[in-house]
């Protein structure tokens, strides 16, 4: 089966409902921020603080490009739909946006301390939610809304929709 994308603001669940529609479609899973973190040592963090945003995007589209095509279910990092090279790339994948509300990212996240653009205090993360959404959209085959919905719910409406 053709490995399924899953991409969606920080906090949506795409490491939580990844791991659980793999198992469900007995696929693989891989979690992209993960793999970075193995291949560079390093936290995704401390890639940020030392290197910088750009480094890190580098790092991330090099690690989409090399994702297998078949067999997979991948997790994203949030900021995947930054670089028009990885909406394009993702284009003709199966991409499954998981929708969430602002108000559900502020709940999941209110302890999070190891996400640097949670943290960047320069930033406005319901603006970039808001400028980030038309991107998920435009590269989704399928869009779940994940606000008030169980894992076991999400994973379902999923694998209703998918291309098998
Ligand atoms: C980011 C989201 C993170 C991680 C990095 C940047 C973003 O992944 O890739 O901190 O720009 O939104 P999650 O969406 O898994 O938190």
């Amino acid at each position: 089966m053709e490995s399924i994308y899953l991409v969606g603001f920080m906090g949506s669940g795409k490491s939580t409902i990844g791991k659980q529609l793999a198992k469900r479609l007995n696929l693989l899973y891989i979690d992209m921020d993960e793999q970075i973190e193995q291949t560079t040592k390093k936290q995704i963090k401390t890639i940020f603080a030392e290197e910088g945003e750009q480094a890190f995007r580098e790092i991330e589209h090099q690690t989409l490009k090399a994702t297998p095509k078949q067999g997979y279910v991948i997790s994203t990092g949030g900021g995947i739909v930054e670089r028009i090279e990885n909406r394009q790339w993702l284009l003709n994948k199966q991409v499954v946006y998981l929708k969430t509300s602002w108000e559900t990212v502020k709940k999941r996240l209110a302890n999070d301390q190891d996400r640097p653009i949670w943290q960047d205090q320069s930033q406005d993360k319901q603006l970039l939610l808001q400028s980030r959404d038309p991107k998920y959209r435009e590269i989704a085959k399928i869009i779940v809304n994940t606000d008030q919905r169980s894992i076991d719910q999400i994973v379902a409406e999923i694998n209703l929709h998918l291309h098998k």
